[in-house]
């Protein structure tokens, strides 16, 4: 698939998926969602990439939210199958099975935070500001915000945040534990590179087995999450890089690991 409005880039390990509509301050609507969903599954099979950072084109914007104008045609049966198809985009994202950090340079805004609350990790622009102000427009956040969000920052924030719709900064973004590392707007690649540098030298199926734990782990109780770990943990122990960690560490050298 040809890119348009989204481009792909690796260096070092770190693709880098950067939404490119800067005119609309890289406002999501269908064929954005199609080739971030399009970028993501590129990500997936990139023998190259180990840690992908996600971010918006131009100086202002992550992502304005979904776009206005394409929801203002929807029709009942059309607003839930977009909610459907993005939710879908959006679940890959969680589990794509390597790292996704969500660099937030800019305005990041109803469907913009709901894409970065898909990611595992999330830095923040100092200066910018974030928020869900969908019901503002009286609409509700169909990308998995009410459902997210809540699990991240607790209900009482979460209300807080869903039902004024105004923005928080970046001072409380962090307090909430909604964003992982708040850097200046010129020093938050940096910030990011350094965050997604200290997973990659690691397992990647290693990396892969702890993120599905912890996302299937945390949907359920205590005792079959623990059972998820176990089963996890069983698995992890029949591969080649398993082997090759531990043997590396007796050894004291540094490990090769090779995804098997
Ligand atoms: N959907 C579609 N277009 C959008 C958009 C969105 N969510 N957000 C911004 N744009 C467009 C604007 O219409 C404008 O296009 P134009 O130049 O053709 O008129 C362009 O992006 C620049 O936006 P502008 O509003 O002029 O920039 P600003 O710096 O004055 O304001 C924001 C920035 C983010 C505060 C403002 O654009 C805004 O409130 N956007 C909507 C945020 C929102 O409610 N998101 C949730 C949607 S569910």
């Amino acid at each position: 698939m040809d890119l348009q409005f989204v481009t792909y880039e690796v260096a070092n390990g770190i693709a880098t998926i950067t939404v490119n509509r800067p005119d609309k301050l890289n406002a999501l609507n269908d064929a954005v969602m199609a080739e971030i969903d399009a970028a993501f599954r590129r990500a997936k099979s990139d023998a190259d990439c180990g840690v992908v950072i996600l971010t918006g084109a131009g100086e202002k914007a992550f992502v304005a939210g979904a776009d206005i104008g394409e929801l203002a045609e929807q029709t009942v049966r059309g607003g839930k199958e977009k909610s459907l198809r993005g939710q879908r985009v959006l679940h890959n994202i969680e589990h794509l099975g390597k790292p996704v950090i969500a660099m937030i340079n800019g305005f990041a805004f109803g469907g913009g935070l709901e894409l970065a609350l898909a990611c595992h990790l999330r830095t923040l622009a100092a200066e910018t500001r974030i928020g869900l102000p969908e019901v503002g427009l009286s609409i509700i956040p169909g990308y998995g915000g009410t459902q997210r969000l809540p699990r991240i920052v607790g209900r009482g924030r979460a209300f807080e945040m869903i039902l004024s719709g105004k923005p928080i900064d970046a001072e409380t973004a962090l307090s909430f534990g909604l964003v992982n590392r708040v850097a200046p707007a010129a020093e938050l690649r940096e910030a990011t590179e350094k965050l997604a540098g200290a997973m990659l030298g690691n397992g990647p199926l290693a990396l892969a087995m702890a993120m599905e734990s912890i996302l299937r782990g945390t949907e359920t109780s205590l005792e079959e999450g623990l059972r998820i770990e176990c089963d996890l943990f069983g698995i992890i122990s029949s591969t080649e890089d398993m082997r090759e960690g531990l043997n590396a560490f007796l050894e004291k050298r540094k490990p090769e690991y090779k995804g098997k």
